[in-house]
């Protein structure tokens, strides 16, 4: 099969030196970023190391109680006699209302148990004789805002999509996986971040999605690595390992299967593509026949 495009192992070095540099620079930068969510997410249920729970608490939240609550239950328990505490929670169940405040004796619990730490002079927790920094711990816990997930989104949408620009490209020069699979392997990426970035907002709106969320992540993950070592391998251990050693035998059996899987998903994802533009011309059809007809005489009015 004679290729359009000159194969990794047979691009000039100083080339390869710059698109290995660029992986390997890039392949840190995954391992940061996932210990980065590991210190961040995987912290939300109190419990060292990633759980569905997690996710749940970052972009939903933890619906079932206030901050206030979850404390007093947890690590401020000792802190009050349980009638205390059960008193603190009853008020903030029935609105934590500043008028209640004083009347069911609120202020004189926290005076006397907590102010002594919760007080001006301690830095970094909240300071319980100001009644508003009481009060915003007081609110349900609804996880990630939506400022924090529009930030967020459009950060890893411009961010991810040139990392995976570059990586694709140079793994777009690989002469020993089909175009079939390049073609799967290239377009995965993108697929699943936007699933990615689309499945936060759906766990803010239901925690089921959570599953979606480790999906995509773990999709992103295993394209990215199969196009970072298939790369790496065909510029500097073509002979090792495509000739020699395993990898002869994989090529084998790709020249081999007529019908492999790939060649059939590869036809779907073709018919699917010829049905969705059949229907959206169908669609634009109908928009111009009826949909637009109506709007613009209406506008008229
Ligand atoms: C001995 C000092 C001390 C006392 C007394 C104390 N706290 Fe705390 N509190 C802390 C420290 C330290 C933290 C931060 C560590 C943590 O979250 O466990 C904290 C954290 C909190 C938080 C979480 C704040 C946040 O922003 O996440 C709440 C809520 C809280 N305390 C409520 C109370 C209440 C209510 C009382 C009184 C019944 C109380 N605390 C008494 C030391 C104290």
């Amino acid at each position: 099969m004679a290729t359009k495009y000159t194969p990794l192992k047979d691009h000039d070095t100083p080339i390869k030196v710059l698109f290995t540099g660029y992986l390997c620079t890039v392949g840190i930068g995954y391992l940061f970023a996932l210990i980065q969510i590991l210190f961040t997410h995987g912290m939300a249920d109190g419990k060292f190391g990633l759980s569905v729970n997690d996710i749940v608490y970052s972009y939903y939240g933890n619906r079932s109680g206030t901050v206030l609550e979850q404390k007093l239950n947890g690590s401020m328990k000792d802190k009050a006699p349980e009638q205390e505490r059960f008193k603190i929670m009853e008020w903030v169940r029935d609105g934590a209302l500043i008028e209640d405040y004083k009347d069911d004796g609120i202020d004189k619990i926290i005076e006397s148990r907590c102010v002594m730490c919760h007080n001006e002079s301690a830095s970094g927790i909240p300071d319980f004789t100001k009644f508003e920094q009481l009060k915003i711990l007081t609110a349900q816990d609804t996880g990630a805002t939506f400022s924090s997930l529009i930030r967020v989104s459009h950060i890893h949408l411009f961010g991810i999509s040139f990392i995976f620009m570059f990586v694709g490209l140079i793994f777009s020069f690989a002469e020993t996986t089909t175009t079939q699979y390049k073609c799967i392997a290239i377009g995965m990426p993108y697929v699943f971040l936007i699933a990615d970035i689309l499945s936060w907002w759906l766990t803010k709106i239901h925690p089921m999605f959570a599953w979606l969320v480790i999906l995509a992540g773990m999709g992103m993950a295993v394209s990215f690595v199969f196009m970072w070592a298939t790369s790496i391998l065909e510029m500097w251990f073509f002979k090792p390992v495509f000739i020699d050693g395993l990898g002869s035998r994989y090529l084998q059996w790709r020249d081999s299967s007529a019908t492999s899987v790939a060649d059939r998903l590869w036809f779907y994802i073709k018919e699917l593509a010829k049905q969705i533009k059949l229907a959206g011309a169908f669609a634009v059809e109908q928009w111009l026949k009826h949909g637009w007809p109506v709007i613009k005489d209406w506008l008229k009015k």
